[in-house]
């Protein structure tokens, strides 16, 4: 089978984590991987957990030789709402070049690229120039519940010198980008409560508090007017932004034409004082990603709604903590709640952010792979603004840092409808995989 064909035969697995009416599909992906892995060369188990299975492979290791170990995420976020693809979201469409597919670059484009580079290794040269692990889970998309603690179990069997992943993206296509930092996340659910059931909006209003007015009041109080976070001690123990990377970061142009497009939205906002990339990948925020209650029907229902909710996400900075995030923002709702209001706060997710030196050995050999696949431009080092919360796991845990090499293009639209990744970016990605494994065994 060609590489491609191997990613269309993953990218066709409805590996929905978070559904269960997928999870026979996201079994059954586990299941071809495994099988795949094993039929390039490498050995491959599938190891159970209380949740999605882990797939774990690696090639005959040699002592003396410096150990990688490859993660990647075989499990996708849901594809709807389903009316806004262009194409089925599991058959992967070519259009204009991009394979269209739910995970394309989410992460099985990536991933795979990897698991090619690896297996056009094994072929050309009988051997992998150094020790491979590669770990591929199904649960990254609901905060890799059970991955943490596979690390812990299997500590000797994982140890590794560092650790590689492409789940991140780049500036731009064909611009080499090495992500040396992410953010954190802490999430949470808020249940606002008032009467005991709904009530007639004439007969009783005036007399009782108004849940979904208590939660749009509590929500507008999470920012000021210049868009900083409002929480009290939000901001205590953020790390400064380095003089290298503001001027590093600035050097890749202009981002507010960029951000527009991307985003079509009609202006951009945030916290003032800080340029667009600096508010996304150095700054964190809390945004509101749901929030729902009263009557959602045609027409109006004249009612005040007995409850409401609304779902919180925080991303963090290096030097913020989650929990502790997490007890703040509480704190701040609990005092701001209005009286004949109770709020149900659930925690959510969570994860620490990441933060590396692009400038170490490892990161150099990394930098020079990037240069020798993407040729046409300087490479780019970034932070990101999204979340993998596991890297810093591996850092506690197996004690290796992560390189991010991302190459998902900005128009990706990862989690979103119509989620693409370019045919030419998952050749190039073969290629930089192999160049990595070649840098990283040379460098010793
Ligand atoms: N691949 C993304 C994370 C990402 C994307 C990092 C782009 C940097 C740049 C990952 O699959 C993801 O979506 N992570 C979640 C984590 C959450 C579910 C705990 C996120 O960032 O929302
Ligand atoms: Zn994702």
């Amino acid at each position: 089978m060609s590489a491609l064909q191997n990613l269309l035969t993953c990218l066709r697995f409805a590996s929905v984590s978070t559904d269960p009416a997928h999870h026979p599909e996201v079994r059954a992906c586990a299941e071809w991987l495994n099988g795949h892995l094993n039929t390039i060369g490498l050995s491959s188990q599938l190891h159970e957990t209380p949740g999605h299975p882990i797939v774990l492979a690696r090639n005959v290791h040699r002592p003396g030789r410096k150990t990688v170990l490859i993660y990647g995420h075989y499990d996708v976020q849901p594809a709807e709402p389903l009316e806004a693809w262009r194409h089925p979201p599991f058959e992967p469409t070519e259009e204009l070049g991009r394979l269209i597919c739910r995970g394309s670059s989410d992460n099985k484009g990536q991933f795979m690229a990897h698991v090619s580079a690896i297996e056009q290794t094994l072929i050309e040269q009988g051997e992998l120039p150094l020790n491979v692990i590669l770990l591929i889970e199904g649960e990254e998309e609901i905060g890799s519940p059970n991955l943490a603690p596979f690390l812990a179990q299997h500590g000797a069997e994982l140890a590794c010198d560092l650790v590689a992943i492409s789940d991140t993206g780049m500036v731009a296509p064909e611009v080499g980008t090495l992500t040396y930092g992410l953010r954190g996340i802490a999430c949470m659910e808020v249940v606002v409560r008032g009467p005991g059931i709904d009530l007639h909006s004439g007969i009783f209003g005036g007399v009782v508090a108004n849940p979904l007015s208590a939660a749009a009041s509590l929500i507008s109080s999470l920012h000021d007017a210049d868009g900083r976070v409002a929480i009290e001690g939000f901001y205590d123990g953020v790390k400064p932004i380095a003089d290298w990377e503001r001027e590093n970061w600035s050097r890749l142009g202009p981002a507010r034409e960029e951000y527009l497009k991307l985003t079509g939205a009609p202006e951009l906002a945030g916290e003032a004082g800080f340029s667009e990339r600096e508010r996304l990948w150095a700054r964190p925020t809390a945004e509101i990603n749901g929030f729902g209650g009263g009557w959602q029907g045609e027409g109006s229902k004249t009612v005040i709604a007995k409850q409401c909710f609304f779902k919180l996400s925080m991303r963090l900075v290096p030097g913020q903590d989650p929990e502790r995030i997490l007890n703040l923002a509480s704190e701040h709702l609990r005092a701001r709640c209005p009286k004949g209001i109770t709020l149900e706060i659930k925690p959510g997710h969570s994860g620490q952010p990441y933060l590396c030196d692009p400038f170490s050995a490892h990161g150099l050999a990394a930098q020079r792979a990037l240069a020798e696949s993407f040729p046409n431009h300087p490479i780019a080092l970034i932070r990101e603004g999204g979340s993998i919360p596991i890297v810093q796991s591996f850092r506690d845990i197996l004690n290796a840092d992560t390189l991010l090499l991302g190459l998902a293009p900005p128009d990706a639209q990862a989690h979103a409808p119509n989620e693409n990744f370019p045919l030419a970016t998952y050749e190039a990605g073969i290629t930089m995989s192999k160049a990595l494994l070649r840098e990283l065994a040379r460098q010793g």
